[in-house]
Parts: structure tokens; sequence; C-alpha cells
């Protein structure tokens, strides 16, 4: 039988970047292919070849046997193949249902847009991924996930018989990411080969058939995923082998404590949460998606208001109202949505680590320190290990990891006291993620004081050396870190749902 997709000899320049050499990569029908290796390897690149949206320099592309050129997504789509792009896609003002058809609109006669054909459509490709929504929904009206799985939908909905996943579940719930391997077995069993990229290492256990692997935009090996060890991936990844510590939990009793929230609330999603942040500590936030741990960083950040209860920031209350009061009272927040909060994607590496800075780099006249601010970008690009060409690349054009760590860098060098890390390792490599706990651990070293909200339980583990733990709004308890905390410790308080009568007794 031969191969569904067969690439040899991909070869893509980008200005100041060889992202792919000589790359190849091929996928049976019926075949989950997980494609794995750091931030910046060429992954996306790779995939965004075959699906049209770069030609490469060099190479060849065969697509069931038959040399082929992919001239654009179009051609890509008539050749069946999807692409559930990395970075969301949609159309933010459209509609479920116009965004999952878009470009392929149901007309009446005189070309007239048939409205009640393209919502039937679209409900039905979302009924084929068990997704209950109205089509007639904004998409700005969803949440990440929610909009993730409209992509998986929409390139569903295409009938593509090779279908590319690129971090499909960086953002989606355990159970959502369930109902997508669900989905993945029943296209598998239809033929559909799947090329699927991901950072999470336990995925490949769950849903890969094989992984081939890519360094500094080289194939380095494609092997069998049952039979490989997970740790040989890895040393294929990174060119070594990594050792990853525990964490070390400090004795923090009499370090002063920096940040002390009393009786926090807001609506029904946080529910009166206390709890006080030390010198030196990092405080991890564990929950199941929902808990109230995102809106309780919100909330002490000024981004949402509050109903009630205090903030107290080195001994002084503060009335924190906005974002900006945030930062003056010394508190930096790394927001888990960083498309929308993070970043400025049009402008350059530079001035994005700079944005929160800016004022000390500038003379109070308007005009900016561009070599100060440079020689700290630059340290970050180098201590962060950010794959850019230099500091004056547009943070678009880097790769979805690399785009994160500019983020992390911007608020490292704002050097706040207290910082709030929301998800600070979604999308993020194995290499680097080892390189962020490092770093956690190092700023905790220096005296800060860190919240670590993770939705992974061993990065909560690895990370913390207190546990709060979350569950419908409200603090269900705090555990200590280290060993003497499991993964079942925390997910008993995570599922402490609240009861009737424990509201009487209260
Ligand atoms: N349009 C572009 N212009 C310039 N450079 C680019 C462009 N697209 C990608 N690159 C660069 O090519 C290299 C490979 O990027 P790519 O996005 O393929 O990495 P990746 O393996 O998908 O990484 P990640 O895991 O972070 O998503 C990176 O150095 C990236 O900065
Ligand atoms: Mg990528």
């Amino acid at each position: 039988m031969s191969d569904l997709v067969r690439m040899t000899g991909i070869d893509k320049h980008f200005p100041g970047v060889h992202a792919l050499r000589n790359a190849r990569f091929e996928l049976q029908p019926g075949e989950v292919h997980a494609l794995m290796g750091e931030n910046g390897a060429g992954k996306s690149t790779l995939m965004k070849v075959l699906a049209g949206i770069y030609q490469p320099d060099a190479g060849k592309i065969e697509v069931a046997g038959e040399e082929v050129t992919v001239a654009g997504p179009r051609a890509a789509q008539a050749l069946g193949i999807g692409i559930i792009h990395q970075e969301l896609s949609l159309m933010k003002d459209l509609t479920v249902a116009q965004n999952i058809m878009i470009g392929r609109e149901p007309r009446k006669s005189f070309g007239r847009l048939d409205e009640g054909e393209l919502n039937r459509r679209a409900a039905a490709a979302l009924a084929s991924i068990h997704m209950n929504v109205d089509p007639r929904t904004p998409v700005s009206e969803l949440t990440i996930a929610r909009q993730q799985m409209i992509e998986i939908a929409k390139a569903l909905s295409n009938r593509s018989r090779i279908l590319i996943m690129d971090e499909p579940t960086a953002a989606l719930t355990d159970s959502e990411i369930a109902e997508l391997f669900a989905i993945i077995r029943v296209l598998k069993s239809e033929g559909v080969g799947i090329v699927y990229i991901s950072h999470k290492m336990d995925e490949l256990k769950r849903i890969a058939d094989r992984v081939t692997v890519m360094r500094d935009g080289e194939f380095v090996g494609t092997v069998g995923a049952a039979e490989t060890p997970v740790s040989t991936i890895i040393s294929m990844m990174v060119g070594r082998a990594l050792t990853d510590e525990a964490v070390r939990v400090p004795d923090l009793a009499h370090a002063p404590t920096a940040l002390e929230v009393r009786n926090l609330s807001r609506g029904r999603v946080i529910k009166n949460v206390s709890f006080t942040l030390r010198r030196g500590e990092i405080l991890g936030f564990a929950g199941l998606m929902g808990a109230g741990r995102t809106e309780v960083a919100r909330a002490i950040f000024g981004a949402d208001p509050r109903d009630g209860g205090e903030i107290i920031v080195d001994g002084q209350p503060r009335n924190i109202r906005s974002p900006r009061e945030a930062v003056q009272a010394g508190i930096g927040y790394l927001s888990e949505d960083r498309k929308n909060f993070g970043l400025a994607l049009g402008m350059d590496v530079r001035a994005n680590i700079g944005m929160a800075t800016l004022k000390r780099y500038s003379d109070g006249f308007g005009r900016i320190d561009e070599k100060g601010l440079a020689a700290a970008a630059r340290k970050y690009v180098a201590s962060l290990t950010i794959r850019t060409p230099s500091d004056r690349q547009e943070v678009r054009l880097l790769s979805g990891g690399n785009q994160q760590k500019v983020v992390v860098a911007k608020w490292l060098l704002r050097d706040c006291d207290v910082l709030i890390f929301d998800e600070p390792t979604r999308g993020i490599d194995v290499g680097a993620k080892a390189e962020i706990y490092r770093l956690l651990a190092s700023l905790a070293e220096q005296g800060k004081a860190l919240i670590v909200i993770s939705s992974e339980l061993p990065e909560i583990l690895r990370v913390s050396h207190r546990i709060a733990v979350m569950c419908e709004g409200r603090l269900t308890g705090i555990l200590p870190g280290g060993a003497a905390t499991s993964q079942e410790d925390i997910m008993h308080l995570a599922t402490q749902r609240d009861t009737i009568s424990k509201e009487h007794a209260a």
C-alpha cells in the first residue's frame, strides 16, 4: 500500500530563519502520527507546507502515491487535506455556522445565501462531535475551549482524508479531550490519516500510532509510539536526556507576608476566598476548569471588579481597581489568554518585552532608551532561549511556544514583587518547561512571591511550596507542597462540591 502522504527533502527559509532543512514525513491511512519537537522545531511550518499555506523552497510532496503541488489552501482542500491551526483562526464577528461553512456557503437561486441550509449543515457538523451550541451564536461569545471545538467541527465537515491537528488540546478540558480522542478513533476507523502535534507527552501513548521527531527543522526519526519509552522521545527532541528534579520546599516561617487576600468575592464565581502568600513562596492554584482560579487572579489584578474583600500588599491595604493600579502595587499577571491580553503580535520582540516597563526606559519626554531596552530584551531572549532571528522580529512570526516565552520575559523585566502565572507552560515544550520551572524557583529564591495556576497536576506538584485548591468558586483547602501531597489529595479537594447543609452551617 502506498503512503497517504510522503514528504521528502522539504526545505523552507523565512527571512533570517532556516525553518525546514531536508525535512520528511510519512502518513498512512487510518494512522495517528504524532509530530513532536521543541518550540520552533518546524512542526507547524512543515504542516503548513502540506496544507498549501506555505510553498516549500525545495522538496517533494506525494499524496496517495502521486506527486502534487499544493498551491494554496483551496488546492489542499481539493486534495482532502484539512488543518486545525494552533492559533485559533476563527472570525470572531461571524456566527458558529458562518465559520464552519466559510467558503462553502450554500446558495439559493440568484446566488443568495441560503441561511437555513447554512445553519442546518453547521448543526450537523456540530452534532457529529456531540457539541451542543446554537449555530447562530457569534463565535466571540464562546470560551477558547469551545472555539477550539468549532475549529475541529469545521475541519471535519470538509470530509478530509488527511487531517492535521496542531495542538488541538492546548485549551481543552479533560472531558473535551476524551471527546476529541473518541472522534479521532472514529476517523481512524474510517481510514483518515491524522497528523497530531502536541507537547503533552501523555497523549502520545493514548492516541498515537507512530511518532516523528523534528529538531531545528530537521527530521530526527520516526518510531512506534507503543514500544518507545517517553524518555527516548524526549532525548530525540532535545538532543540530551532531561533530568527532572522534585520541588524543594523552603522554610518560610519567618518570611514576611507579601500578599494577603481576605474574603475576596465576586458574584457566584468567587466565594470568600482568603489566603496569604509569603515572600519567597510559590503558591500553586489547582482545581478543575471553571473552579474560579483565573477569576481570583483577575480580581486581584483589578481586571475584573470585585464585590467584596481586601487585598493587602506588603502589609498595606490596597484598593486595586485596574491592572494599572495592580502593577503600581507590585503585582504582575501573566494571563492564560496570551493572544488577547499578553502580546502585541504586530510589534517586535523587544517592544513586547519592554511593554510593561516602558517608563524605566523612557526619559519622561517620550524618548525611549532603545539601547537599554535592547540589552534587557536580549538578556531574556538568551536566558529563556527564545528562538528568534533577532529582538526586532515581529512576535507574530515566532512559533507558538516562543510567543509565550516573550510574555514571560515581559513580566520578568517588570520586576513585580508578586507575580501571578496563569498556565505558564501551556504550549511550551518539555525542555523549555523544565527551564521555566527552574526560573520560577529562582524567582522565589530572590524573594518574589508567586502564584502559579495550572490545570496539570504533575506541574502543580512539581513547582508549588503550598497548594491552594478551588472548587466552584470556593477555596476548599490548602495542602503542603512536596512529597507530602498526592494527585489524589488535590482531586479530593477539587471535587468537594458545596452542599446546601454546609451553606446553612456556615
Ligand atoms: N511566517 C514566518 N516568518 C518568519 N519566521 C517564521 C514564520 N513561521 C515560522 N517561522 C519560524 O520558523 C521556525 C519554525 O517555526 P514553527 O512555527 O514551525 O515551530 P513549531 O515547531 O510549530 O513550534 P511550537 O511548538 O512553538 O509551535 C521558528 O524559528 C519560527 O520563528
Ligand atoms: Mg507550532
